[in-house]
């Protein structure tokens, strides 16, 4: 068994996004500083949304570029919820993208103001008018829908193809409130997996119910790409009530290296990062093991 995982971390984009108070664009560049000493060699750095949105996001640019001048060994990249926002992007020196759609229409029309049509159409300009950028679509509330319910699988493979037809072929499947469940994980990438293969499919789990870990142990087993988490497992939609934070990293990066799984990342370091983002971020946290360090003995002597 190949036991190397690629892990993204997220926290700057989805975990701030959720932060009623505006973090120090200091502050957010020194959280990303220890993200990447910790190891982390792909980062979501920000949205380019509309600062009526969210205004947090209103110094992803500036911290882009500092970022892409200063970590040039790191891959980062920004969410986009539309062409005005994929343009932002690129003039920051971005060299990928995330689009975002819902698979419920009720959520795109709360998150982005657009139908499925619109989103679509939306997405291909972008594809057409950025060839050089690599796109990775989120597509969220895959795995149920604060307004919907849960999501037929007929509809999440209808909606993959059409976006594979405009030229998508890389996908993160995100679970935006954290309503899913290791069965229907398993049954979701089994199938995309089986349906298109050689396409890339990331996953992206809020841990509503502490099933945060669970869910992406399954989706690794079952051949997804990457994994996205939080530092300290800050974050969420928005947009999408009931939303809680993602899996916390240091949470996942404790397991996978526990079970043997080459992660790249330093417990201890990203630790270190989540305490600090704890104590200068006001947000909602659910690190579980936010204070307990990898080998306690270890480090209560020094
Ligand atoms: N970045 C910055 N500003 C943007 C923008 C972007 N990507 N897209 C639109 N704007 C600005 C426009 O210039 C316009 O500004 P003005 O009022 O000063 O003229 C204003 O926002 C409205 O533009 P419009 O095209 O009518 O957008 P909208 O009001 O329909 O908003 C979105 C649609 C999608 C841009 C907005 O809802 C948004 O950014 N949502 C964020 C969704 C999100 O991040 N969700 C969480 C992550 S999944
Ligand atoms: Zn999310």
């Amino acid at each position: 068994m190949n036991k190397t995982v690629k892990l993204v971390e997220i926290g700057p984009r989805d975990g701030f996004q959720n932060v009623k108070s505006f973090i120090p664009t200091g502050i957010k560049l020194n959280i990303v500083d220890g993200l990447v000493q910790a190891g982390f060699k792909k980062i979501q750095i920000g949205s380019f949304v509309s600062p009526k949105a969210i205004v947090q996001m209103k110094d992803t640019a500036y911290i882009a570029r500092k970022a892409i001048e200063q970590y040039p060994e790191v891959e980062f990249f920004g969410l986009v919820p539309n062409l005005y926002g994929a343009k932002a992007a690129a003039e920051a020196g971005l060299k990928e993208i995330t689009p975002v759609i819902s698979l419920s229409v009720s959520h795109n029309l709360a998150n982005v103001k657009r139908t499925h049509e619109q989103s679509l159409e939306e997405i291909k300009r972008i594809r057409e008018e950025f060839p050089d950028l690599r796109i990775t679509q989120d597509i969220a509330t895959v795995f149920g829908c604060p307004f919907e319910g849960e999501m037929s699988i007929d509809a999440l493979l209808e909606l993959i193809g059409k976006l594979h037809d405009i030229g998508i072929h890389a996908f993160t499947l995100c679970d935006t409130v954290g309503l899913a469940y290791p069965t229907i994980v398993e049954n979701v990438f089994c199938t995309v997996k089986r349906e298109f293969p050689g396409v890339e499919f990331n996953v992206h789990i809020h841990d509503t119910r502490n099933m945060g870990i669970l869910n992406s142990y399954v989706a690794l087993q079952c051949g997804a790409d990457s994994i996205q988490t939080t530092v300290g497992g800050l974050g969420g939609c928005p947009f999408a009530p009931g939303a809680t934070g993602n899996t916390s990293s240091e949470d996942l990066v404790y397991m996978l290296n526990k079970c043997g799984y080459e992660t790249g990342i330093d417990f201890n370091k990203l630790l270190a990062t989540a305490k600090y983002t704890k104590s200068v971020v006001e947000g909602d946290f659910s690190g579980h093991h936010i204070m307990i360090p990898e080998n306690p003995c270890v480090v209560t002597q020094n």
